[in-house]
């Protein structure tokens, strides 16, 4: 039996030389050492021997038994180790490398402007017409004749407007007044509507003209609606987006699809008042253009100018931002230079 017992000693530790992995570590273990291995079988037999011989050989396969386990052990833990380093290798992470920047954009001043401006006549009662209701490539009908702007007007010149080769009668607006149009084709006063969007001039572009800008126009009809009531809204909106401290002033004016016209004017940011070169000298900075809206054109869209009256009025956006933020250069606002835009 202490034969038996060494042959099966010899054997393990052979094994136990060839093994190079854990998994191996463990089928030796069962092989030798489990409930069915090797070593239980001898000792299932010790009940079998005199107590003089059990003493012996039992002392002994505890012995050999535990010198296997310990020698498993030691392995065990060098191929822990060995593996452990290889999969560590193999996963390495470079925790010096720098993250993933995500550059988070921002919105447009220009889309800042509009929808401030927008909010503000918006609590005024003011509400948005549909896009649909507001091209931006449109006949001269809706640009023109219904503003009741005439045939010979040099706005229509080929050197102010972008006429298409869609047709000879298609342009890319040149104003967003033609909403007025759109907006009162069909439908009964009250009408009380805004409309933001792209206009096109054929111009030579330079640090206060762009050939592509942006207008909010406006429209007030109603029964009753007179000249102090523009005066009203266009005041307190000015009040809102300028602060109340800005002083301005209405001018008259001349437009085709207005009368009376009226210009509005805020006293110039830059010099407050003194005069400078972006106020050419005036004190003043010209914002918008307004007026009652022509009989003419009320008539045009089938409205009674007998029984309704109307204010509508028209602002160039690019311009209220200039003015609100000191940009000196209307370019900048296309130029998509980052070091601009990041600054809103
Ligand atoms: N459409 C004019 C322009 O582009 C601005 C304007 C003036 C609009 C008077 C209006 C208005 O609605 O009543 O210069």
């Amino acid at each position: 039996m202490k034969e038996q017992l060494e042959t099966i000693y010899k054997n393990a530790t052979e094994d136990l030389e060839k093994a190079s992995k854990i998994s191996d570590i463990d089928e030796i273990r069962a092989k030798y050492l489990s409930r069915k291995g090797e070593f239980n079988e001898i000792k299932k037999n010790l009940k079998n021997l005199s107590d003089e011989d059990k003493r012996v050989i039992g002392s002994l396969a505890n012995e050999i038994t535990q010198k296997l386990e310990s020698a498993l052990k030691e392995k065990y833990s060098e191929f822990y180790r060995k593996e452990l380093n290889a999969k560590l290798l193999t996963e390495r992470i470079d925790i010096t490398l720098p993250g993933k920047y995500t550059p988070v954009g921002k919105v447009h001043p220009l889309t800042t402007t509009t929808n401030e401006i927008v909010a503000i006549f918006q609590s005024l009662g003011f509400s948005v017409i549909p896009q649909e209701q507001s091209p931006e490539v449109e006949t001269e009908y809706y640009n023109f004749d219904a503003l009741n702007v005439p045939k010979d007007h040099p706005a229509r010149d080929v050197q102010d407007t972008f006429y298409t080769e869609i047709a000879k009668n298609v342009v890319l607006r040149s104003q967003t007044s033609g909403a007025q149009i759109h907006a009162m084709e069909g439908k009964n006063p009250p009408i009380r509507v805004i409309s933001p969007g792209r206009v096109y001039r054929n111009e030579n572009i330079n640090a206060r003209k762009n050939n592509l800008f942006h207008q909010i126009e406006g429209l007030y009809v109603d029964k009753d609606i007179t000249f102090g009531d523009l005066k009203g809204v266009l005041n307190e909106f000015i009040r809102i987006y300028f602060g109340s401290s800005r002083p301005t002033r209405f001018r008259s004016s001349f437009f085709p699809f207005t009368e009376p016209s009226a210009e509005v004017d805020v006293q110039c940011i830059m010099c407050e008042g003194k005069g400078c070169r972006t106020c050419s000298g005036s004190g003043w900075l010209e914002v918008l253009g307004c007026g009652m809206v022509d009989p003419n054109v009320l008539k045009v869209v089938g409205i009674d100018p007998d029984v309704y009256s109307g204010f509508a009025f028209g602002m160039g956006i690019e311009r209220l931002a200039m003015l609100k933020y000191a940009v000196d250069d209307i370019r900048l606002f296309f130029n998509n230079d980052e070091r601009f835009l990041k600054q809103f």
